[in-house]
């Protein structure tokens, strides 16, 4: 380890299975270090939550989150370097996450890990906070099938991904209003049982009766593109309808509609590219039925379910490692110029 100085910018880095990454993620409320060896082993990956400070205003607000990046991200590195037992010089790049997210959460980010890698003398590299996810089951199992279809969902996003490897890969489709993530909070909302409402909702839903109640499953075209929008307005009908519905079965059907729509779609892009597996990215992909689900679909279809640690599906910088080390050997580091890129795509 250590000791890679002076890559040129833009050519491809050699790295190895000792190449050891500082890998930070502040892209939105969760701020995250970690320290990535050899792109999939994982010496330390800390995140500091905010949830605290955003629940009560329902939601994440931007300033507030940029602010406790400030904060937080030099004592989370430090954390991070420390759980992982390295110093500055075993560090041979630091990789930070410049897009999608909020910019002034990007920016904290950014700015730190551009003074890291200058005073350290260290490439720096700038990742998609996108490809982290895709990245993510690639920490547990290097040797990912190929091709994979890996379904991506978050609060932010909802994708079908077609993936060759983790710097080679296709958007399918994707979600034409609400992301997944996002209908869980709504609903949650709705119901008024706290933020963020993945959690709350999964937890929830298994005290229900996803029968109780029957939503419908939206299937926008036979394509890969998904909408979540008309299911939280069913779900607001339903209850007004009849505001006997216990939570527990409200939180049920619409766990069951959406997890059903989610997974008959990875199935089916599975089918259509003839993928030899499917995995799942991005903080819904902590939810257990879905996880459930995508291990029962997978077994039935001879393929294999690549299903990460629910720690590695939600925010954090290991992922951030991960994708980093693979794009250092292809695309080689970043300028000390590098900005924030909120609206930052994914394959394009
Ligand atoms: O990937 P992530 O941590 O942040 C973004 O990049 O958006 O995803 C956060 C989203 C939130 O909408 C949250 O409600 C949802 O993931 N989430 C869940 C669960 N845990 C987190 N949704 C359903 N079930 C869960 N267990
Ligand atoms: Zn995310």
């Amino acid at each position: 380890m250590g000791g890679v100085v002076n890559v040129p910018v833009g050519e491809p880095m050699r790295v190895d299975d000792d190449t050891c990454i500082l890998a930070i993620e502040t892209s939105c409320d969760e701020t995250a270090a970690a320290v990535v060896v050899g792109g999939t082993r994982v010496r330390s990956s800390v995140v500091s939550s905010q949830i605290d400070l955003h629940a009560r205003f329902g939601g994440v607000v931007p300033e507030i989150a940029s602010r406790a990046h400030v904060d937080l991200c030099i004592p989370v590195i430090d954390q991070a370097m420390v759980e992982a037992g390295v110093g500055s010089g075993d560090i041979d790049a630091v990789a930070v996450t410049h897009g999608p997210g909020l910019v002034g959460a990007l920016l904290v980010g950014v700015a730190t890990a551009k003074a890291l890698a200058l005073a350290w003398n260290v490439p720096l590299i700038g990742v998609n906070h996108l490809e982290g996810h895709l990245a993510a089951a690639s920490l547990e199992n290097p040797d990912l099938p190929s091709p994979l279809v890996v379904l991506l969902v978050s609060g932010g996003h909802t994708m079908l991904v077609a993936m060759e490897s983790p710097t080679s890969y296709e958007v399918l489709g994707s979600t034409l209003d609400d992301a997944a993530g996002e209908a869980y909070d709504k609903v949650a909302r709705f119901l008024g049982l706290g933020y963020p409402g993945g959690p709350l909702i999964d937890r929830l839903a298994a005290e229900g009766d996803p029968e109780a109640v029957r939503l419908p499953r939206a299937m926008p075209g036979d394509n890969f593109d998904f909408s979540f929008s008309g299911l939280k307005t069913a779900v607001i009908n339903a209850v007004r309808r009849d505001p006997s519905l216990s939570d527990a079965d409200v939180a049920a059907g619409f766990q069951a509609a959406v997890v059903a729509v989610l997974v008959d779609k990875a199935r089916r892009a599975a089918a259509r590219i003839g993928a030899k597996g499917i995995s799942i990215g991005g903080g819904v992909a902590a939810n257990s039925a879905l996880r459930r689900r995508i291990v029962e679909v997978c077994e039935a279809d001879g393929l294999e379910a690549c299903v990460p640690a629910r720690e590695m599906c939600t925010d954090n910088a290991a992922m951030i490692g991960a994708a980093a080390h693979h794009r250092l050997a292809i695309d080689g580091p970043d300028a000390a110029t590098l900005g924030a890129d909120p609206g930052l795509g994914l394959g394009v």
